[in-house]
């Protein structure tokens, strides 16, 4: 069976930058705070009207293609995955396409949260590998600045948070030696609301106000969003961190040496580990759970912040840019994030 081999990679980060001090004219933190418990010195927003998801992702996409040394009209299939997605409906994926003036190809979304981007990944090797396609797009990108709480009610969050986007173009090699060895998916809702954004979402039991209700409010709910709904912070991500970040070390370290094994390969095998760009202290306890060297992680959550399902593709993008990829390495791409939703990639550059 073919393998799947990154033909192309590229990254867009907007060109804003905001530092932690910036932050400081909406809410009560503090750089020490944020440097100490999450590693993140700045982030960029994008423009708040001429940037979106998938602006960003087509930046990131025009450098994967081009590296890929194809043309917008040679991607057969593509794989978007966000959770700050232009429109509630339809998604990024078209948006995409006719931005880049793709063929009438497939376009899918993927809504994944932090692991989007490897869950991503994995649905296109199964493709890559069936021989359905030949060059797939694989966006992660996210705009989270649109609809954050920037109140000191929403500090937890708000300072984590970045945007920007990752792309990748995935072919099929005859080559036995390179390609993704294995990937490893993994979900748990049990947890699903402690990082979660509630609306718009059918869930709720939400009255629409009279004068816009047709019929028997008993009958059918309808969403809608009220003051009420701010007020009591149901229309912004809301995370309990410390719970968050108890599960991550312990599932970061399981689903990466889940790869490994799955391959009889050792964490002094590995060339590079990307992890997803959560926080700094969760990457620092997944390297010392696993014995890696400094040399062996990439993280760069210091200028980025949490791009979630953009992290992995940046950090990938950066890391090869920088010549700390090459040829033949072995790398493992791992995430875990809001559902719960963990996953891993393992491959050979
Ligand atoms: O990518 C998606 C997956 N997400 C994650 O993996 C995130 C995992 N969790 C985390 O990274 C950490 O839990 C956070 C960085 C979110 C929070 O760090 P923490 O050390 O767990 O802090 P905490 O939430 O336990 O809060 C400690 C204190 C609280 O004050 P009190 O109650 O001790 O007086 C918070 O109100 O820090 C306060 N606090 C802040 N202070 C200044 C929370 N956020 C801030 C802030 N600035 N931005």
């Amino acid at each position: 069976m073919k393998r799947s081999i990154i033909a192309g990679i590229g990254k867009y980060v907007p060109s804003n930058v905001v530092t932690n001090k910036d932050l400081l004219k909406y809410m009560d933190t503090s750089d020490e705070w944020i440097q100490e418990r999450t590693g993140i010195k700045e982030r960029r927003y994008a423009h708040r009207t001429e940037e979106t998801t998938t602006t960003m992702g087509v930046e990131a996409a025009k450098i994967a293609i081009e590296r890929a040394g194809i043309t917008p009209q040679d991607i057969d299939f593509i794989i978007f995955a966000t959770l700050s997605p232009d429109y509630y409906f339809p998604g990024c994926g078209v948006l995409l396409q006719r931005a880049m003036k793709m063929k009438e190809i497939g376009a899918l979304d993927v809504r994944n949260q932090c692991s989007g981007f490897v869950y991503a990944l994995t649905v296109a090797d199964q493709f890559i590998k069936t021989g359905m396609y030949k060059n797939i797009l694989v966006v992660g990108a996210e705009k989270h600045s649109f609809g954050l709480d920037f109140s000191t009610r929403g500090r937890n969050v708000s300072v984590i948070f970045g945007d920007g986007a990752g792309a990748v173009v995935l072919q099929p090699t005859e080559d036995a030696n390179r390609g993704i060895l294995s990937n490893h998916l993994h979900s748990d809702g049990e947890s699903a609301e402690i990082l979660a954004m509630f609306n718009p979402g059918t869930h709720a039991n939400h009255w629409m106000p009279e004068q816009y209700a047709s019929f028997d409010k008993a009958e059918i709910g309808q969403m809608f969003f009220s003051h009420a709904m701010i007020d009591e912070a149901q229309v912004f991500p809301n995370m309990d961190g410390p719970a968050v970040f108890k599960k991550a070390v312990v599932k970061f370290p399981e689903v990466i040496m889940e790869a490994l094994t799955a391959n009889n390969l050792q964490t002094t095998d590995l060339n590079l580990l990307i992890p997803h760009q959560a926080n700094l202290r969760i990457a620092q306890f997944v390297q010392q759970k696993l014995k890696l060297t400094d040399d062996q992680v990439y993280n760069n959550i210091q200028q980025y912040g949490n791009t979630t399902a953009a992290s992995v593709p940046i950090a990938l993008c950066e890391a090869w840019e920088k010549g700390k990829i090459k040829e033949g390495d072995l790398v493992c791409l791992a995430a875990f994030g809001s559902g719960f939703t963990w996953a891993s990639s393992l491959m050979r550059w």
